[in-house]
């Protein structure tokens, strides 16, 4: 062992520094001597308590992230009081589903049709086949529609179940109406069908959501319509299913719609 000797040889060393020099600066600790205690030490430091592990905070829903008057936003929000504007607008990006049957083959915007596609397509993977009964339609042909129920119902009739022209959120090409091929075509049972119940619980995931559902024809202005999906990303589409809030009005904090203004009648 090395070490005892080195000591010694060290000791001994200091020693005569010491003597012949006169100076204890020659004899500097040991390089592996225990460090001097410092009297504060002697009581021990707390122990830091260990930091909880910050739990990274859900980011918040950004409600302003797309506009609610734009025509071209995907979460324009059109109703009784809030006519497009200009109210002939009509989509620059219109492109027709794939691989999907479409009654009247209408088509839609690009995103929404890329959305209706893969809606359907997760449909019939889960054993609903559904079909597009109505998409895109333009303002022409909703004056034409809207006509022809005000002739056969009376406007206040017709007025609960379609749109005036201008006010169809068909016109933004973000709709599409979904049938199961079965006997709820157009009609409040559709909700009730199996197609009908799937699509409205996964119709989410897919940036869809019932734009008109069932007791809140005070707040949109019309009957229950489970079969019109209207597309808003799957985004809020998803935020609106998290926090239970049915309509786009109640979500946004806008005005109920249950009537056209005074100046529309
Ligand atoms: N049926 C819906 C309300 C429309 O006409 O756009
Ligand atoms: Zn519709």
């Amino acid at each position: 062992m090395s070490r005892p000797r080195f000591r010694s040889s060290f000791v001994l060393a200091c020693g005569l520094a010491v003597t012949l020099v006169g100076r204890l600066a020659a004899c500097a600790p040991e390089p592996d001597a225990p460090a001097p205690t410092p009297a504060a030490s002697a009581t021990p430091a707390p122990t830091p308590e260990a930091a909880p592990t910050p739990t990274p905070a859900e980011p918040e829903f950004d409600r302003a992230a797309h506009s609610l008057d734009d025509p071209a936003s995907i979460w324009v929000v059109s109703n009784k009081l809030r006519p497009l504007s200009p109210a002939d607008w009509a989509p620059s990006d219109l492109d027709m589903p794939v691989d999907v049957e479409n009654e009247f083959a209408q088509p839609l915007r690009e995103p929404a049709a890329r959305a209706a596609e893969a809606l359907i397509g997760a449909a019939a993977e889960a054993g609903h086949t559904v079909r597009i009964i109505s998409a895109y339609r333009d303002y022409a042909t909703q004056v034409s529609l809207y006509g022809r129920y005000v002739e056969r119902d009376g406007q206040d009739a017709a007025d609960t179940y379609s749109a005036r022209p201008g006010h169809s959120e068909h016109q933004t090409g973000l709709v599409i109406d979904l049938d199961d091929f079965g006997d709820c075509y157009l009609s409040a049972c559709f909700g009730e069908t199996p197609a009908g119940a799937w699509l409205g619980e996964h119709a989410a995931a897919h940036g869809f959501v019932v734009r008109y559902p069932a007791g809140k024809e005070t707040v949109t202005g019309f009957t229950p319509e489970p079969w019109h999906f209207r597309y808003v990303g799957p985004e809020l589409a998803q935020e609106m299913q998290r926090t239970g809030v049915a309509t786009l009005e109640e979500f946004f904090g806008l005005p109920a719609a249950p009537g056209y203004a005074a100046a529309e009648g």
